[in-house]
């Protein structure tokens, strides 16, 4: 059985739509009811941000902030077997963001992913499937970096050693002017940090595929064929070697045109590509079954259950698909769950059936009501 966190209390200020709000909460799973555009994603955006010091939605800040607002407080208290936290995170404007747990400061935000492990299950994460390549790399960075601090390091430094690399590209396109000896170095440092974080990714991806395979199989109870296929240029060959021999082309583009920043994931259903055989339900699936196995490596990874946070979970599933999924929920995830659903008798039946215990929040008018 695994340890897992408890969150208590959630404090906002001036996050999103809310001014001021303050919840508690007693029970594993918690859901937030009510109609749309009322404030339910933002209230697991919320928790997610004190998790991970940022917004699962909005990379550019100032959309986090209240229209009109000058400071976002964040507070909460999260209970791990005996410990409490009491995590405040502020964000004001033109300055840099704070961090601290119990009221010590926190050095870096570097350091502090990772502490609190989540995982957000949206509408938007059929963009996985169906987007570009950058949203699958995002997935497993995701975990990847709540992980392990020494892949978010390693990821940090491969990214701007590649902007560097690229501006250098960019100087030698327009002057006319080799500096081969400076892009060596730079390619050495590129292949080092490539070929740890390819590294990492391929024993992720392995873990990954047999979790998957096993949680799908349990939601839809059919012997569909399921695979996820890995592909990366180092599969082939030496990253450094490649890097070289792409040097007059990635010259002309003035860009990196190989290496893991261009990594990719297939998924496919009875060996077609899912994106273009699969029905939307089955893609929800597919998804839903992706999000559980990627809780469960976060799991093996933490040596603690995550908060998990299921935003309108329940559109587009029939009725046995989302017995099944609280089937799984109650066996292998039972840490805190938050759920948010637009139809309060749909989640209170489903609650009812599936769980021992839970507390359901109607959002309303910038606020909440038990
Ligand atoms: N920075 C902001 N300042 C003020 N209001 C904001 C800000 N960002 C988002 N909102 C408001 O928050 C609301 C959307 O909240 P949210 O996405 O949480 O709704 P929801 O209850 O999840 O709806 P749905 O059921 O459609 O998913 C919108 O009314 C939007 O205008
Ligand atoms: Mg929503």
């Amino acid at each position: 059985m695994n340890d897992s966190f408890f969150i208590e209390q959630l404090k906002i200020l001036n996050f999103k739509n809310y001014p001021e709000l303050s919840i508690d909460f007693n029970a594993n799973f918690i859901c937030f009811v009510g109609e749309n555009g009322v404030g339910k994603t933002n209230l697991l955006d919320a928790i997610y941000y004190l998790c991970t010091s940022k917004s699962y939605f909005n990379a550019t800040e100032q959309y986090n902030f209240r229209e009109g607002s000058e400071k976002i407080s964040l507070i909460t208290n999260i209970r791990k077997n005996e410990s409490k936290y009491h995590i405040e995170i502020n964000v004001e404007k033109r300055k840099r963001k704070e961090i601290t747990i119990n009221r010590v400061k926190e050095d870096s935000q570097i350091q502090y992913v990772g502490k609190f492990p989540v995982l957000m299950l949206a509408p938007d994460d059929n963009q996985i499937i169906l987007g570009s390549s950058d949203k699958r790399r995002k997935m497993i960075d995701n975990i990847l970096c709540q992980a392990d601090i020494a892949y978010l390091e390693n990821l940090v430094e491969y990214n701007k050693v590649l902007s560097n690399r690229n501006a250098l590209l960019k100087q030698i396109f327009e002057s006319g002017r080799r500096q081969d000896d400076l892009l060596d170095t730079i390619d050495t440092m590129l292949s080092a940090l490539g070929t740890e974080i390819y590294r990492a990714r391929q024993t992720f991806i392995d873990n990954f595929s047999i979790e998957f395979d096993k949680i799908y199989n349990h939601i839809c109870d059919e012997k569909e064929k399921m695979s996820v296929v890995y592909t990366s240029h180092l599969q082939d060959d030496d990253v450094k070697r490649l890097l070289l021999q792409n040097r007059e082309k990635d010259i002309l583009l003035q860009r990196t045109t190989k290496g893991i920043h261009l990594d990719d994931l297939e998924f496919l259903l009875n060996d077609f590509p899912l994106k273009k055989i699969g029905s939307q339900g089955q893609q929800k699936t597919y998804i839903v079954s992706i999000k559980l196995a990627l809780f469960s490596i976060l799991t093996q990874y933490k040596k603690i259950l995550p908060i998990l946070l299921l935003d309108d979970i329940f559109d587009k599933f029939d009725g046995q698909r989302i017995l099944r999924l609280f089937d799984i929920l109650n066996q292998d995830f039972c840490g805190q769950v938050f759920i948010s659903d637009t139809h309060r008798e749909r989640v209170e039946d489903i609650m009812t059936k599936s769980v021992e215990k839970f507390e359901i929040f109607t959002v309303k008018n910038n606020g909440v009501q038990k």
